[in-house]
């Protein structure tokens, strides 16, 4: 899956010959996933028209401050798609466009709506090769990154003039790596490695029977989402569950009991920077497994457990630099119990969820958690989806890790 993947992607058009590549261009971002609306100035409709980008964007196209089919009485509002933007790409960037948005002007809508957008805006020069090299270009460049607008660098090759020299715009494919790439190197947990354990773990009785519980592995999908759209690459080891996921970060490492987890998760917790242990792991499992189905020949059957290995204490025995994460569900005394924790397991923060609050725990689509780190700070938020959780607690990792 791509980064861009549900982004809202504005694409401004001006007057030069590359402006044919933009219907590529309107294409990939579609297929990346993204949303796409377009804004042109108006010479540039002579180069492309706004019904082949609106019908490849499945947006309407704007080139002016009204809309003329309704007599102008439609006001096409830079605002509102200045701010609708994720990330505005201009492309192709003429030399004259450039030069205005350098210097303030504002005589259309593009324009305005690049001096409206606080989003990353990331601009494609095309041009003669002359005129990519003229000093009023360079100064444009200049200005434009010193506003923090991130130039895509146009290419060499044969230019519409016929010349040969650098002034073409990045192909269309090009434009949207080297987007996403910016993307992701910027994404605080870019090169980070982050491994979570998700869902409940099955202990067997015989071959056809287990001793399990209720967790869905919701809340554990959720922090390894949430952990690859900020860039991190994820180990996410997960006991049986129905919860799917699709993301090139993010590497599932199926178990089905607490053995089988304890393994995988000291398989490869060396080498991770941030470990968060959310399953619901079996507290007790049958001292031995039957090797065959248990027959109902008494009316009482008695099983034997042992106690599993508590995978999350020993992972605060072994830490190094990893920043360790556990997860507390607390009926009674819940600050203080979830404090114990955090110092017996020697965790540098832990998720508290009281069952005493409506709407949390398992099999719930949303979560009430108080984050409590190694210097007893507090932290308590609202009644949230486990997406929005998930959110706040790497947000809280993220401020502890830099802190
Ligand atoms: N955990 C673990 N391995 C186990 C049991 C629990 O890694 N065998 C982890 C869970 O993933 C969770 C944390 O320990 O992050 C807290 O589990 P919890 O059951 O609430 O606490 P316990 O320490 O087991 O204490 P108790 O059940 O007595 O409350």
């Amino acid at each position: 899956m791509s980064i861009l993947s549900g982004k809202n992607i504005l694409l401004g058009i001006t007057a030069g010959i590359a402006a044919y590549k933009s219907a590529s261009l309107v294409r990939l971002f579609i297929k990346a996933g993204a949303n796409v609306k377009v804004v042109m100035t108006p010479a540039s409709k002579d180069f492309i028209t706004p019904l082949t980008l609106s019908t490849l964007s499945k947006n309407s196209v704007h080139s002016s401050f009204t809309n003329e089919e309704d007599d102008n009485e439609v006001w096409n509002n830079h605002v509102e798609l200045g701010l609708w933007a994720d990330y505005f790409i201009i492309a192709p960037a003429t030399a004259n466009t450039m030069s205005k948005m350098a210097n303030g002007v504002c005589d259309n809508l593009l324009l305005a709506t690049y001096l409206s957008a606080k989003c990353p805006v990331y601009f494609a020069p095309a041009m003669d090769l002359d005129m990519y090299k003229h000093a009023s270009t360079l100064a444009s460049f200049k200005k434009l990154k010193s506003f923090n607008n991130i130039i895509i660098p146009a290419t060499s090759g044969e230019l519409a003039s016929g010349l040969v020299g650098e002034g073409r715009m990045a192909e269309p494919e090009d434009i949207v790596s080297f987007l996403e790439n910016d993307i992701l190197n910027k994404l605080p947990l870019r090169n980070k490695k982050v491994l979570i354990t998700a869902g409940p773990t099955y202990e067997a009785i015989d071959p056809v029977r287990f001793i399990g519980n209720h967790s869905s592995g919701k809340m554990g999908f959720e922090l390894a989402k949430a952990a690859a759209n900020l860039g991190a690459e994820v180990l996410l080891i997960s006991g049986p569950t129905q919860q799917k996921v699709n993301h090139s970060l993010i590497q599932v490492v199926p178990v089905i009991s607490a053995q089988e987890m304890y393994d995988a998760v000291h398989e490869y917790f060396k080498d991770v920077d941030i470990a968060i242990l959310s399953a619901a792991v079996a507290d007790y499992k049958p001292i031995k497994a039957a090797t065959q189905k248990i027959k109902k020949n008494d009316t009482t059957l008695t099983l034997e457990l042992t106690k599993t290995k508590d995978i999350l204490a020993s992972l605060g025995q072994i830490k190094t630099n990893q920043f360790l994460v556990g997860f507390a569900l607390e009926t009674n005394n819940e600050i203080e119990n979830a404090k114990g924790k955090l110092k017996k397991k020697n965790l540098n923060l832990i998720v508290l969820n009281s069952l005493n609050d409506k709407g949390a725990g398992f099999k719930k689509e949303t979560n009430k958690v108080t984050l409590i780190d190694n210097k007893e700070n507090i932290t308590e938020y609202a009644l949230k989806s486990k997406t929005e959780v998930a959110t706040d607690i790497f947000n809280q990792i993220i401020k502890q890790i830099h802190a």
